[in-house]
């Protein structure tokens, strides 16, 4: 669809705030991208309005059914002032994956691009500057046909909405304290968990809620049929580094989510020419090389928080911490590394970013 998308400026212009103020996914700006879908038309109407409520039908097929799915990028202002995407085609093919496992119309990707640039374009002056904010960009699919039986909506509405965010999470790069869930799983094989839908999320809450109450930040999953191999780590990927090898579980299983960040981390580490798995690993096998001194490092790896440290694993009672529960030296490289692409510091040789001019 090579259709030119229709541009409604805001009347009125919200207050920015300052970037020292952002927290996570808080405050939208002033626009959002819309294109609705009907079995008859296909996707119909690109517009970039004023942002604002929708008017949906109490009985349309998200609010029941859950048939949603979304994704989540960044855009970054550079030292040079520039603002760049980053990797957004790869969130796209992502969103589009996650569309067809839900029964959803895949959106067209070139159209889908255009409106994340044009819509970021606009809403330029609300790309933060300070190195650890960004723009959040939020794409969302949802059923919006009014019909309580279940099967495919008929109807459904992509948008895009954007948020200036700070850290992810309040401890910023500091270590964070995780506990192993071993009464609720995440993804079973078969299932949803290597997609992106709301369901993943509503379904991990009440185990992060009873680890928060024990004092942790949130949780490692296990797998759903054994309660024994990584899954994911709260919202994100998990990586360790035991010995010298580099370890995530591996996304044969369709649990695992296809991070993002997690393929730009693996990419760049498999070029730093380190021993980088792709496989199952037991909690029983961290474990083993914590009581031994192989663990080395933990950390997560997502768009939210880019890259996130474990200081301490808590399972069954036991307490594993990992690097004297400080930022480990692999961590801070893949960090900085990411990073620097990102705000245009250091080259981007792999063409991840999209430049906004
Ligand atoms: C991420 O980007 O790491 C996430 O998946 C978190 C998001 C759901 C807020």
């Amino acid at each position: 669809m090579s259709e030119p998308i229709r541009i409604t400026r805001a009347a009125t212009k919200k207050s920015k705030p300052k970037d020292a103020e952002l927290s996570f996914g808080t405050v939208f700006t002033d626009h959002m991208f819309v294109v609705d879908f009907q079995e008859e038309k296909g996707w119909y109407d690109p517009r970039i309005e004023p942002y604002g409520p929708f008017s949906l039908d109490p009985a349309c097929a998200v609010l029941h059914y859950a048939q949603a799915v979304f994704d989540g990028l960044k855009a970054f202002r550079g030292k040079d002032g520039r603002v760049r995407l980053f990797r957004p085609q790869k969130h796209l093919e992502r969103l589009n994956n996650s569309a067809r496992r839900l029964c959803i119309p895949p959106v067209e990707p070139e159209l889908a691009l255009r409106a994340l640039v044009e819509l970021v374009r606009l809403e330029m002056d609300w790309v933060p500057s300070t190195v650890g904010t960004a723009l959040y960009i939020r794409p969302t699919i949802i059923a919006s046909e009014p019909f309580l039986g279940v099967r495919p909506a008929r109807s459904y509405i992509y948008y895009v909405i954007l948020s200036p965010v700070g850290a992810y999470y309040p401890e910023g790069m500091n270590p964070v304290k995780i506990l192993v869930a071993d009464k609720y799983v995440r993804a079973v094989e078969g299932g949803v968990g290597g997609v992106k839908t709301g369901v993943n999320y509503a379904s991990s809450l009440y185990a992060a809620e009873e680890a928060k109450h024990q004092g942790f930040t949130q949780v490692l999953w296990l797998d759903g049929r054994e309660r024994k191999y990584l899954d994911e780590v709260g919202t994100m990927n998990i990586m360790l580094k035991i010995g010298d090898e580099v370890i995530t579980p591996s996304l044969g299983h369709g649990t695992i989510l296809p991070g993002v960040t997690r393929d730009s981390a693996l990419t760049l580490m498999r070029e730093w020419g380190l021993r980088v798995s792709e496989r199952e690993v037991s909690i029983d096998e961290v474990a083993r090389a914590a009581r031994q001194g192989a663990l080395k490092e933990v950390w997560g790896t997502g768009t939210a928080a880019v890259i996130s440290p474990v200081g301490e694993l808590a399972h069954r009672g036991e307490r594993i911490v990992i690097n004297q529960g400080k930022i480990g030296e692999l961590t801070q490289k893949l960090y900085d590394a990411i990073v620097g692409i990102q705000y245009g510091t250091a080259p981007d040789t792999h063409g991840w970013t999209v430049g906004v001019e």
